[in-house]
């Protein structure tokens, strides 16, 4: 088969990893890709995969690439193309393309459609209101005792999201997106929610159209310091399971949050194929979703892929052909481990172009796959080229061992400025202490 991945970052270079060990992938095909994308070997026939320099959110270019190479499927990383309709556009042209349709993707481009959906369709959420008039935001804060989440309705970066302790800061936060726009249209809605208190999870499902396969647990650390200090960024570590639902408990989770979601989709005309990958906060009054995305989470790819035991093709087919009803997932029940090393000031202004060593040496340890998010290869360097930079990653028999195997190959890899957090997985420790 002809592949064509649209991405570039880590979770990119891990579904390339992943699809190129596929005895179904003939050829497979980046936009954008990276250099390090691009030295992925297919298991089948040796070929190199081949990056073709196309922006994410370029669908005519990317739509004519994906003709001229004949593609029997196309897999969408990022949030961006497929907000755009990419899967839409795709189709009409008669080509296979995994990833929710415009419609479905707006689980995750409008906050406010999924915070309304989730009312409709009894999906436990935080309790919320939608507006898009200031005074009434604010007195619906006030309501709060300014103890809320105010967030833009549309994508943001990540950034969308303010958590507010008090009516003064809950105020300027509905200033900042409702009235000043900092994040532009993003910002021309917003949804309030109460704030809640807990262990934050992330969930992922399969999903296609009819079905939904929950994944095992991971969490991410979203802070940029560490015990959760330090500005939010885009994830800055993972790990795979985690111990703070069991396998019956995890189950019960997933059909509070699934049926009601498969019901609702099904009562609205919504065909939701694609991994649906809603944030969880575990509270003392049950599980709660704070937010639905519509793709693989980055880095929870990265401790995801290397731990399933299928052929990502036939898994990404099973969601495609509404079949996944037929298809087991299995997973190694050896923990995963990604820590990602971020270029100095992420995820604030950074510098590019540092050298990065130690990265072959690091390739030769055991149980480790450095996927790379931000880097370049110029003739045999390897410089940085993104705020975060890598995705160490490590399997083991235990978290313990996955861990330290992790840590190991991220002394030994150096770069000008690097920084990560050392508490990856630490409240796991915690908890089965
Ligand atoms: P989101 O983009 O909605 O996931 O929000 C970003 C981060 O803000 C989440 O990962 C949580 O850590 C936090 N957050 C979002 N909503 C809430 C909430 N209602 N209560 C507490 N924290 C929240
Ligand atoms: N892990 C954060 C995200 O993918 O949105």
């Amino acid at each position: 088969m002809n592949i064509l991945v649209i991405g570039s970052g880590g979770r990119e270079h891990a579904l390339v990893w992943k699809l190129a060990q596929s005895r179904h992938a003939s050829r497979i095909v980046c936009a954008p890709g990276s250099s390090a994308i691009s030295e992925e070997v297919l298991a089948s026939n040796g070929r190199r995969v081949e990056c073709v320099s196309i922006g994410t959110q370029d669908l005519p270019l990317l739509l004519k690439l994906a003709q001229e190479m004949k593609s029997d499927m196309v897999v969408v990383g990022p949030d961006n193309p497929l907000a755009l309709g990419i899967v839409d556009l795709f189709q009409d042209q008669g080509l296979r393309i995994w990833g929710p349709n415009r419609k479905a993707a707006q689980f995750e481009s409008s906050k406010v459609f999924s915070q309304k959906f989730m009312e409709r369709h009894g999906i436990p959420t935080a309790s919320g209101g939608t507006f898009n008039d200031a005074g009434e935001a604010r007195k619906f804060a006030a309501s709060l005792g300014g103890k809320c989440a105010v967030k833009a309705d549309g994508l943001a970066l990540g950034k969308g999201v303010l958590l507010c302790h008090s009516t003064d800061e809950a105020d300027r936060a509905i200033d900042e997106i409702l009235v000043s726009r900092n994040f532009g249209d993003a910002g021309a809605s917003i949804v309030i929610q109460e704030l809640l208190e807990g262990m934050e999870i992330s969930l992922h499902a399969l999903c296609d159209g009819k079905t939904a396969s929950l994944f095992p647990t991971a969490q991410d650390h979203k802070r940029a310091l560490d015990g959760d200090l330090g500005l939010n960024t885009g994830g800055m570590g993972t790990y795979s399971p985690t111990p703070f639902l069991n396998e019956e408990e995890l189950s019960r989770v997933g059909r509070m949050i699934l049926d009601p979601f498969l019901k609702g989709c099904a009562a609205e005309g919504i065909d939701f194929r694609g991994i649906l990958y809603p944030g969880v906060m575990l509270t003392r009054t049950g599980p709660k979703v704070l937010e639905f995305n519509a793709r693989f989470g980055d880095p929870e790819t990265q401790v995801y892929l290397p731990r399933l035991q299928n052929d990502l093709v036939e898994v990404l087919e099973a969601s495609l052909n509404g079949t996944l009803a037929r298809l087991d997932l299995k997973w190694d029940a050896r923990p995963s481990v990604c820590v990602v090393m971020a270029a100095a000031g992420y995820p604030g202004p950074i510098t590019k172009g540092q050298i990065i060593t130690g990265l072959e040496k690091a390739a030769l340890m055991p149980g480790i796959k450095v996927f790379h998010a931000g880097t370049v290869r110029a003739g045999n360097q390897w410089l940085t080229n993104g705020g975060r930079v890598l995705g160490v990653t490590a399997s083991g028999t235990d978290l313990k061992s996955a861990l330290s195997a992790a840590y190991t190959a991220v002394e030994t890899i150096q770069f000008q400025g690097a920084q990560f957090r050392r508490d990856i997985a630490g409240k796991a420790g915690k908890a089965s202490l």
